[in-house]
């Protein structure tokens, strides 16, 4: 019994911290899409972006910044993504996305996870 509770309790902590990354994305969404097909919207495409190269989306204008960061051969990874999103212009200056970075590490790590796992969607 106890055992099943724990299970329980498990279960609902990772359906919450899914339910979270989703829901921070939602601001995102605006410019960013995870859907390779959808038409072009405001930001890169976002699909696949862990292993992909910083600036990486072909179908996308970047700013010099990413372009630098694309030619240095910078790679998304989950470190980098979370230090990029708690304060994305510090890490690239110059960058033409103005929003404010995600200050709570857990919702981050939440936010991270979302953008990683495709099967947490
Ligand atoms: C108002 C539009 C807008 C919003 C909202 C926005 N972004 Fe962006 N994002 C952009 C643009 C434009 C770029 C490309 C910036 C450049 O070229 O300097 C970008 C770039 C990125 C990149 C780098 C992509 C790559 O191909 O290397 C990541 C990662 C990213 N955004 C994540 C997010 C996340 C996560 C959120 C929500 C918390 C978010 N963005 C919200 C417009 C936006």
């Amino acid at each position: 019994m106890k055992s099943f509770v724990c299970l329980l309790l498990l279960l609902t902590s990772v359906s919450a911290a899914a339910e979270d990354g989703a829901k921070l994305f939602t601001p995102c969404r605006a410019c960013h899409s995870l859907d390779p097909t959808e038409q072009a919207l405001p930001g890169p495409k976002l699909s696949g972006l862990i292993g992909r190269k910083v600036g990486g989306d072909p179908a996308f204008d970047y700013s010099p910044a990413l372009r630098k960061a694309n030619a240095e051969d910078l790679r998304w990874d989950v470190q980098r993504l979370d230090r990029f999103l708690a304060d994305p212009a510090e890490m690239f200056p110059g960058l033409w996305m103005s929003i404010r970075g995600v200050e709570d590490a857990t919702e981050r790590a939440a936010l991270v996870r979302f953008l990683s796992d495709p099967a947490s969607r």
